[in-house]
C-alpha cells in the first residue's frame, strides 16, 4: 500500500466538509465523556495525528479538570505542530505528544489504565479482520468504567459489514454503548460515525505487541519517523 500522506490528510479540516464536521462532534463527545470523568482523567490519543480534538476541548471550558492527556502519533511533523498548538492554546502543561508506534505498549507507559481513549480516524486504517485485536487493544488500556471514543466513516449513511464487525468486537470486549452521531453527507456522500462505548468489566490481560494493525504500518519505516524526531 503506498504511504499516505498525514500531514496533507490533515489539511482537509480546513475546509468545510465531513471532517471538519467530525471533529465538532468528536470534541461534543469528548468533552461528554471528561465531565463523567471529573477531575485528573488520564486521557490518550491513539494515532493522534496534530491532537486538535483533544487541545481544543481542554482549552475550552473543560479547563479546571485538569486532565492529562498523552497524544502517541508517529509522524513527527505532527507531532511537533501539535505541540505548538498545545503551547499557543495554553494547555502544554497537560498535553504530551509522544512521537512513537501507538501498535507498541510501552508507548503508553505512564498513562493507562486511562479513563478516555480517543480512536479518531483509526478503524479506517485497520482491516476489518483485525477489529477483535483493535477492541481488545482499547479495553486492555483502558480503567473499568472508562470510555472509548472511536469514528468511522460511512458512504451515503449505509451501516455496513464492518460496522457490524467493529460493534460485535466491542461487544465481545463488554463496551457498552453510550453516544453515537453522524455527521451530514458531503460529497461523494461520505459521512462519518462518531460513537463513545464505557467499557463495563475488568480490563483484560495486556495483549503482546503489535497491539493492533495499521495498514500504514511498517515497523522500520516507524522506528525511522521516530528517530528523525
Ligand atoms: C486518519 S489520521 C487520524 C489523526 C487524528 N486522530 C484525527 O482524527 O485527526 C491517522 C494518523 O495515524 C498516524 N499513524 C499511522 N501509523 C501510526 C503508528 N504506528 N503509530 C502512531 N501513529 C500512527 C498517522 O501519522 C496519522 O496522523
Amino acid at each position: 500500500m503506498p504511504d499516505i500522506d498525514w500531514v496533507a490528510w490533515h489539511e482537509q479540516y480546513d475546509r468545510p466538509g465531513p471532517l471538519a464536521d467530525r471533529l465538532r462532534v468528536v470534541c461534543d463527545q469528548l468533552s461528554m465523556a471528561l465531565q463523567a470523568c471529573g477531575a485528573g482523567a488520564a486521557l490518550v490519543s491513539v494515532c493522534a495525528g496534530d491532537g486538535r480534538d483533544v487541545i481544543q476541548v481542554l482549552s475550552g471550558e473543560l479547563s479546571e479538570l485538569s486532565v492529562r492527556a498523552l497524544l502517541v502519533e508517529s509522524e513527527p511533523e505532527l507531532a511537533r505542530r501539535g505541540e505548538a498548538q498545545a503551547v499557543s492554546a495554553g494547555v502544554s502543561d497537560r498535553v504530551l505528544f509522544r512521537c512513537r508506534d501507538a501498535t507498541r505498549m510501552e508507548s503508553y507507559q505512564g498513562y493507562v489504565p486511562a479513563d478516555v481513549l480517543v480512536m479518531a480516524g483509526v478503524l479506517g486504517n485497520v482491516p476489518s479482520r483485525a477489529y477483535p485485536d483493535l477492541a481488545r487493544t482499547a479495553a486492555t488500556l483502558l480503567r473499568r468504567g472508562g470510555f472509548l471514543l472511536w469514528t468511522q466513516r460511512r458512504f451515503s449513511g449505509a451501516i455496513d459489514a464492518e460496522y457490524r464487525e467493529f460493534r460485535a468486537a466491542l461487544a465481545a470486549n463488554q463496551f457498552l454503548s453510550m453516544f453515537a452521531d453522524e455527521t451530514l453527507a458531503g460529497p461523494g456522500g461520505v459521512s462519518y460515525l462518531v460513537a463513545t462505548e464505557q467499557l463495563a468489566t475488568t480490563p483484560p490481560e495486556p495483549a503482546k505487541d503489535p497491539l493492533f494493525q495499521f495498514s500504514d504500518f511498517d515497523p522500520d519505516k516507524v522506528r525511522q519517523r521516530i528517530l528523525d524526531f
